[in-house]
């Protein structure tokens, strides 16, 4: 076998699949998948790779690091994400997540609702991604395809059964799948960024509407009813998939946080992560939909309740859940569990205490087990809502079209297996 100084991986893997394949893989794997991101722009190539070859025979039979690595934008990050996440890290054992830039995903799909650094946040939240490449392309580049294999040491690219196509309509993913290094999932059913901003939309349609009580009432109620009722169908296996399946170890200390978690976002993430530190095991309590509806208005929640659950259970800082919890904490409640602090942040939705509502923490205050805590955050599903409202006409506009596209998706939409 003849190697040549100059070669990068990607040209060996390219040119000489037959010959190289194999071996590149798994030196890349062996020698340096301990030191990712140290180096970004230069990362050895070859040369540097060849001592490891050696070692390549002692070390079979040791347990390999698959690295996989799947991109998107993550804009209105939801559960149909992270379960996206989540098959991708099964197909590895280390996940690496592309998040496209803000300026890519303008000049390619116009403002995205949120910002990097708020995608940031709940990418790097989810449990099953173990790195970030910030600033990743629209579309995978033969130049960008070179880095992620030689710099990143990335294994496999990964993708949803969704086809993506390339402005001059060839396959994105052409060049991985040619080199064998292409991997693909199936594409979660039921949401999708553009039908959380339709739900939106239409949420606020009906509070203008409601408010105007004008003519077009029962239009705009009938539109928004018909066109942006959740697909999601929620099962006992997804769920599973989603939960740590553990209780809280002995004598562990148990954080108890409650809320709607509704249009999961960075707020979310940051509190968890600061409730989580408090204690051993964070036990999230979600609202049920009527309790969401009574405090925030019939428009709400925008996710119901499974959809909410899901979200929260993606999230690295959580251990377990209540799906459908009760608004007003109860003795019986802190008992149960071993609640050991209950903790609420300092941004919230509504301040329902001042409504005319009672104290839903009088028991653990009266306990002293009760905590405000800094919400790092001041986001909230309504000021999340308010972009998309400030951006109405481009967000309506570009809604539009993808929903013709998506509608097309699931009208010719196979079967096909996958987890
Ligand atoms: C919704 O509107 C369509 C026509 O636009 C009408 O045929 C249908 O009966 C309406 N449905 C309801 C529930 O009002
Ligand atoms: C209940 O929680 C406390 C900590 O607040 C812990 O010390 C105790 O061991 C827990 N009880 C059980 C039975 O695990
Ligand atoms: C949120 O906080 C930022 C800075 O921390 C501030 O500029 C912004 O006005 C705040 N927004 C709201 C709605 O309070």
């Amino acid at each position: 076998m003849e190697y040549q100084a100059n070669y990068s991986i990607w040209d060996g893997v390219y040119y000489h699949p037959h010959l190289f394949g194999g071996i590149m893989l798994t030196a890349a794997l062996l020698g340096f998948s301990t030191s990712y991101f140290s180096g970004m722009a230069s990362f050895p190539t070859l040369p540097y790779m060849l001592p490891y070859l050696g070692n390549l025979q002692k070390q079979k039979g040791s347990k390999k690091h698959i690295r996989v690595y799947m991109d998107g934008c993550f804009d209105l990050m939801h559960y149909g994400h992270a379960n996206a996440l989540r098959q991708a890290k099964a197909l590895g054992d280390e996940l690496v997540v592309g998040l496209v830039s803000d300026e890519e995903i303008i000049n390619n799909k116009g403002p995205p609702v949120l910002s990097m650094e708020e995608r940031l946040a709940l990418v790097s939240g989810l449990k099953w991604v173990d790195e970030v490449i910030a600033n990743a392309p629209y579309a995978i580049t033969e130049e960008f395809m070179n880095r992620l294999f030689n710099e990143h040491k990335i294994d496999y690219i990964i993708h949803g059964d969704d086809p993506c196509l390339l402005p001059d309509g060839s396959d994105a993913y052409a060049l991985a799948k040619k080199v064998g290094r292409y991997k693909q999932i199936k594409r979660t059913e039921g949401v999708s960024s553009t039908d959380i901003v339709g739900r939106i939309l239409a949420s606020m349609e009906d509070i203008e509407v409601n408010r105007e009580r004008n003519g077009m009432k029962s239009n705009l109620d009938n539109h928004s009813q018909s066109k942006h009722a959740s697909n999601f169908l929620p099962t006992s296996r997804r769920i599973v998939q989603f939960s740590n399946g553990k209780g809280p170890g002995p004598n562990a200390r148990v954080v108890y946080i409650d809320g709607a978690f509704d249009l999961f976002h960075a707020g979310h993430v940051e509190i968890l992560k600061s409730a989580r530190q408090l204690g051993d095991f964070l036990l999230v309590g979600i609202y049920t939909d009527q309790t969401v509806s009574q405090h925030r208005g019939s428009h709400f929640p925008l996710m119901h309740l499974h959809e909410r659950s899901l979200s929260v259970l993606a999230c690295r800082y959580v251990d377990e859940v209540i799906i459908g919890a009760p608004w007003k904490i109860t003795n019986d409640m802190i008992t149960t569990f071993n609640i050991s602090l209950v903790v609420h942040g300092t941004v919230s939705e509504s301040d329902s205490s001042l409504n005319g509502f009672v104290d839903p923490y009088k028991v653990p205050k009266n306990m002293d087990i009760f905590k405000t805590i800094e919400s790092p955050k001041n986001i909230t599903t309504t000021s999340v809502a308010q972009r998309i409202k400030a951006n109405y006409e481009i967000y309506e506009k570009r809604n539009a079209k993808k929903e013709a596209s998506e509608k097309k998706f699931y009208e010719d939409r196979k079967y096909i297996s996958g987890d």
